[in-house]
């Protein structure tokens, strides 16, 4: 980070950028969220979902690129710095707060579901669960791995519980040691890796033999053919745009602070571009190809649609499982399923702490070293609750508000605050400084007007869901509630910092501290 002149960490290679940002968007939503949300849409899900990709993932992703490296000129590494530097006025900066705390929040729980991977790796290798050919078998081992099986007072398996801790403590090695020499280094390896891994699952599920007459090509089907008449339903319209917030990880404050460590000479136009189209590779190539048609093809359509309404996990945890044991070197492909999810989890995760670290060391002038530790020890204790109460679904209620709710109002608050505020003048310009790919005019009405307008759309809509679903049906359920109090008093915590920051420090985010020039 460009800080008072000095570099502290920056990234070294553009190759090494690109992975470190495609890492941070491929993640457990590409293989187990998108099969799970659009399976029961087939292929009508395509529809809105590719809208989406044109008039809001991709304008979204040069803003937040463009934002971050824009913040980044001034030493900000997260979004309440980079807001306030876009829009002088006292409650920009309590807007960026959601940048800080939402991939904190996410980060809490897809720790543990990352380590399921890791832990399901190793059964596949071990071959524990083979010879247990059934849905429900696999469901239950599923269940019992994470003491989800006659629960007492805690949901804890002592298994599941043993990978948690290898995962959390992996992703805290990664994490400290920053973002050049941790993030990239794990990125630049584990991405091509994935890649690699990916390619094998897909072209073994393209070359699977007919099971009871059903082929490759009605497996494709599931995904590919569009029923048109499915798209009057309103739900499929909300469910692709959201997948494609979760998975290109917009509305989290997370590509923000990934640019932060770009110079203005450094493109971002042609690298934003370039992470979009490997995350867009591997969730609608492979990981279309791969969970969704290899259930059709062994369990046919109709049990596919039963499996993917039983949620993400079904699909990845206990169906795949049983189809690895029905083919030739399924121990091989099941291994290699499994591990290609755990990277893929791990190159999102270990980013997921990084905006909290930046603002308490950019802001707050905290050291380095005391806060990787104080923060380990606080996120560890903070897993404890989700990971031994999974069976009360504090993890569901923080992945509601945190995954699916907030970041459609963070994306609104700063497509406005950059479209309307900074201005769409000022901010083609400031995208396009060093950049080596010219965005299509087109897309400067579109970033004005179309992808603010969508959005707060999206925004209305999907607060009416809230209220009707969360709100207006009040559930008295006391874990439910200690997940929104998490949420609520850790943004209440964070704005406290950020008052405090502006307070004491304000020598660091006055005007005549040396920026980009516009
Ligand atoms: N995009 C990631 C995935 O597909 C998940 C994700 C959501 C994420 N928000 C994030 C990753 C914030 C890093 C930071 O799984």
């Amino acid at each position: 980070m460009a800080k008072n002149g000095m570099q502290v960490d920056r990234w070294a290679t553009r190759f090494g950028l690109v992975m470190a940002m495609a890492g941070n968007a491929v993640g457990l939503g590409n293989f187990l969220r998108f099969p799970g949300t659009a399976a029961p849409y087939g292929g009508a899900f395509m529809v809105p979902y590719f809208i989406a990709l044109l008039f809001l993932g991709i304008p979204l992703m040069w803003i937040e690129w463009t934002i971050g490296r824009h913040g980044g000129g001034y030493g900000h590494g997260s979004t309440p710095g980079m807001f306030h530097r876009l829009w002088k006025h006292p409650v920009s900066k309590y807007l960026g707060v959601f940048g800080v705390l939402l991939p904190a929040m996410i980060g809490l729980y897809y720790v543990y579901i990352e380590s399921w991977a890791l832990g399901y790796a190793w059964k596949t290798i071990s071959g524990e669960y083979w010879g247990h050919e059934s849905r429900d078998q696999m469901k239950e081992i599923f269940s019992q791995y994470r003491g989800l099986e006659n629960p007492g007072l805690f949901s804890f398996g002592l298994e599941s519980y043993l990978f948690f801790l290898i995962t959390f403590g992996i992703n805290m090695f990664v994490f400290a040691r920053g973002i050049q020499r941790g993030i990239e280094m794990v990125c630049k390896y584990a991405m091509p890796a994935l890649l690699i891994l990916g390619a094998i699952l897909a072209v073994r599920v393209l070359t699977l033999p007919p099971v009871e007459g059903r082929t490759v090509s009605d497996g494709l089907a599931a995904v590919w053919v569009i029923d048109w008449s499915v798209l009057k339903n309103s739900d499929v319209w909300l469910a692709a745009t959201g997948q494609i917030f979760f998975t290109l990880s917009l509305g989290f404050g997370m590509i923000h602070t990934y640019a932060s460590y770009l110079s203005r000479s450094e493109d971002l136009t042609l690298n934003g571009l370039a992470a979009t189209s490997t995350n867009e590779l591997v969730e609608v190539v492979i990981g279309g190809t791969i969970a969704l048609p290899a259930a059709v093809i062994f369990f046919g359509p109709s049990i596919t649609k039963e499996i993917a309404a039983g949620g993400s996990f079904e699909i990845g945890f206990y169906s795949l499982p049983v189809i690895f044991q029905k083919l030739p070197f399924g121990q091989f492909f099941g291994t290699i399923w499994f591990v290609a999810l755990f990277l893929a989890g791990l190159t999102s995760s270990v980013a997921m702490f990084t905006p909290l670290l930046l603002f308490l060391q950019d802001e707050l002038g905290i050291e380095r070293r005391r806060i990787v530790i104080t923060l380990g020890v606080i996120i560890f204790i903070l897993m404890q609750p989700i990971v031994l109460f999974m069976h009360k679904g504090i993890i569901w209620e923080l992945d509601y508000w945190a995954g699916t709710f907030f970041l459609v109002l963070f994306a609104a608050i700063e497509a406005v605050v950059f479209a309307w505020i900074f201005g769409m003048d000022k901010g083609w310009k400031e995208m396009h400084a060093g950049a080596d790919f010219q965005v299509p005019r087109i897309f400067y009405p579109i970033m004005k007007f179309v992808t603010p307008t969508y959005i707060i759309a999206l925004l209305v809509w999907s607060s009416i869901e809230v209220w009707n679903t969360k709100i207006a049906t009040v559930d008295q359920n006391p874990y439910l509630w200690f997940a929104r109090g998490l949420i609520v008093v850790s943004g209440l915590v964070l704005c406290l910092g950020i008052w405090h920051a502006w307070r004491t420090r304000p020598h660091l985010f006055d005007e005549v501290e040396k920026g980009p020039e516009l």
